[in-house]
């Protein structure tokens, strides 16, 4: 790739979003903070221009396919090209089939699989004119492969992303277009915040698996650095997360008790507290 690279990032303003923009800043990359929240953006930006890298802020809400078209239009005007998208804005939703409103399946399936389905559905012809190459990121979940109960609105939309990634892996490796389907297990970020929960028993015991993580958005974005300049499919972070992909593959029945015991456990402790 040439000296100076252009990528676009979604859900920019906080969390793992913001740890990614500042890690491309820190390779010298001009990065389009692109999230619906201004204010949270703004900071970003500052941080990036600290880390030496270059950034704007844009307003996108990832779930309109027109503010999408609009996004491209402005910046095939001003960029030579585009060369990384990183699919990252995401929200969280807890808790029971038959219990949870169809209002919240609505919403997180609209901004965590619609919102990268927009994003690449509008962007893709233009990265295949790159001719040094280009790459997509999108961020899964290692709810993806896990499957934790009272999780089904977010479990779904994320192995809806990695099975998004592998699709793109093989439609877009002809064209030279990496892609890399990003699976974490929790860091403390503002989605519990954000997330729309059906009790506070539910909210409190995600919080608890959050912040008994030693894990950080910085550590997650160093790691996906590593894999776009590897051209990596697979992220699991941290790396012992990559365990339960095994498991799962080869006693798929033994890690889906477990978790729902684990589970059973964090809701039992959250209910106490
Ligand atoms: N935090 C974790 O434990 C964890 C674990 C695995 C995967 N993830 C994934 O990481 C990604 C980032 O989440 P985070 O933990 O940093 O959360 P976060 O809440 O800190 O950040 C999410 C960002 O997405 C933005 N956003 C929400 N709706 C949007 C929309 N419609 N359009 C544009 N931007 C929007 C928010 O404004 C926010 O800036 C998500 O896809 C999440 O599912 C997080």
């Amino acid at each position: 790739m040439g000296t100076k690279r252009y990528a676009i990032v979604t859900g920019a303003a906080s969390g793992l979003g913001r740890a990614v923009a500042v890690e491309l800043a820190r390779r010298g990359w001009h990065v389009a903070l692109a999230d619906i929240n201004p204010q949270g953006s703004q900071e970003t930006l500052a941080l990036v221009e600290q880390a030496g890298g270059q950034g704007q802020v844009e307003h996108l809400d990832v779930t309109s396919p027109s503010e999408w078209s609009v996004l491209r239009e402005k910046l095939q005007s001003a960029w030579p090209r585009l060369d990384l998208l990183v699919n990252n804005a995401g929200v969280g939703v807890g808790g029971e089939v038959g219990k949870l409103p169809l209002e919240d399946w609505q919403w997180i399936i609209n901004i965590n699989l619609y919102g990268a389905i927009y994003g690449c559905h509008t962007l893709i012809d233009w990265m295949k004119q790159n001719s040094q190459g280009a790459h997509i990121v999108n961020i899964a979940s290692l709810a993806a492969i896990v499957s934790a109960p009272g999780m089904a609105p977010y479990n779904i939309t994320k192995a809806g992303m990695l099975s998004f990634s592998e699709t793109l892996y093989g439609e877009l490796k002809p064209y030279n277009i990496g892609v890399t389907g990003v699976c974490p297990s929790f860091f403390p970020t503002n989605i519990i915040r954000s997330g729309r929960f059906q009790t506070s028993q539910q909210r409190n015991a995600a919080a608890r698996l959050m912040s008994g993580s030693r894990a950080t958005a910085d550590d997650v974005a160093r790691r996906i650095m590593r894999a776009i300049e590897r051209k990596q499919l697979y992220v699991f972070a941290p790396a012992s997360a990559g365990v339960y992909w095994r498991l799962k593959r080869l006693m798929p029945r033994v890690l889906l008790n477990l978790i729902a015991r684990r589970n059973a456990r964090a809701s039992a402790a959250a209910a106490k507290a």
